[in-house]
């Protein structure tokens, strides 16, 4: 990386910096005013910019599609591990009801529609459910399993409290506003006895260096101004709002991302990405 590349990512990164601390502020009492409310309207308004560009696997969203085989393969295993039996070879999510809160253009609905699951993708964004449904067309044996809603969990709970099976919150928590409320409204929404799948970012210095200076500013990996430092979450404080709310820790694992071979792994560490899966109470 030659030096004056970095000098440019670490100059664009602290006059980001200046802007993201009055972000906090307005966040901090957009979030009083609206308690009950987990929508941050800058990050949606940011997401949505690259709605046209959602489905390009090697656009903007890359990163997202890159992930699905592990992370459908970690909601996968993770139902087989809490007894869930594939009745249907290939379909071994067949019968289940998913909610994917934070669906954006559907790149994760689509994967586990095509295991067998009847999914529900909810995003706040018009843009990203409009991109969700033209994307899902394309694909016709999806039609009767696959459903998108412009909403939002709190919403959504109002009808359908208690009633999936699955809940995956993937890339969504370091993007909400009020990451108990939004948590809680994830375990509300299933079933008692139904599994929690989320990944997100842990609040640690590697993370800033990794998912922020190097993935927004140096290898631009993920669009610049994606994250936000202090939305980031550690492991311990995500498992203990769940537990809180009457969950059951399953899982947690840590991931890495290798921007030069475009490939995510399985990693003992959860310095920067990590997955969790919760089961709820019966
Ligand atoms: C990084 S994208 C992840 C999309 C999708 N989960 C995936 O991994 O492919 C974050 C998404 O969260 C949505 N979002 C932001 N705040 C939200 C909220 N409070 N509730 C639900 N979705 C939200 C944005 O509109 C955006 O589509």
């Amino acid at each position: 990386m030659c030096q004056t590349k970095m000098q440019s990512a670490l100059r664009i990164f602290i006059e980001n910096s200046k802007h993201r601390v009055f972000n906090v502020r307005k966040y901090t009492s957009q979030a009083q005013s609206k308690f009950n409310n987990t929508v941050d309207d800058s990050d949606v308004k940011h997401h949505s910019k690259f709605s046209k560009d959602w489905w390009s696997i090697n656009g903007k969203m890359y990163g997202l599609h890159s992930f699905n085989p592990v992370r459908v393969q970690f909601v996968r295993d993770g139902l087989a591990n809490v007894g869930h039996k594939e009745v249907n070879f290939g379909m071994p999510l067949q019968g289940l009801k998913v909610l994917d809160v934070g669906c954006g253009g559907g790149i994760f609905s689509e994967p586990l529609a095509r295991i067998g699951a009847n999914v529900t993708g909810i995003d706040p964004s018009t843009k990203l459910i409009e991109t969700a449904k033209e994307h899902a067309i394309l694909d016709k044996s999806l039609s009767d399993r696959l459903n998108y809603l412009n909403t939002t969990i709190e919403e959504h709970i109002i009808t359908h409290a208690g009633y999936y099976d699955v809940v995956v919150a993937s890339e969504i928590l370091e993007h909400v506003s009020n990451q108990d409320l939004f948590l809680k409204s994830c375990v509300d929404i299933l079933k008692p006895g139904g599994s929690l799948f989320v990944t997100t970012l842990n609040r640690t210095f590697l993370s800033l260096a990794g998912a922020i200076i190097a993935a927004e500013y140096i290898f631009g990996t993920v669009p610049l101004g994606t994250h936000e430092w202090n939305k980031f979450i550690s492991p311990t404080q995500t498992r203990n709002i769940l537990e809180k709310y009457g969950c059951q820790t399953k899982l947690v694992h840590g991931l890495g991302f290798n921007p030069l071979t475009n490939r995510w792994f399985w990693t003992k560490s959860t310095a920067i990405n990590y997955a969790l899966h919760v089961k709820k109470n019966t």
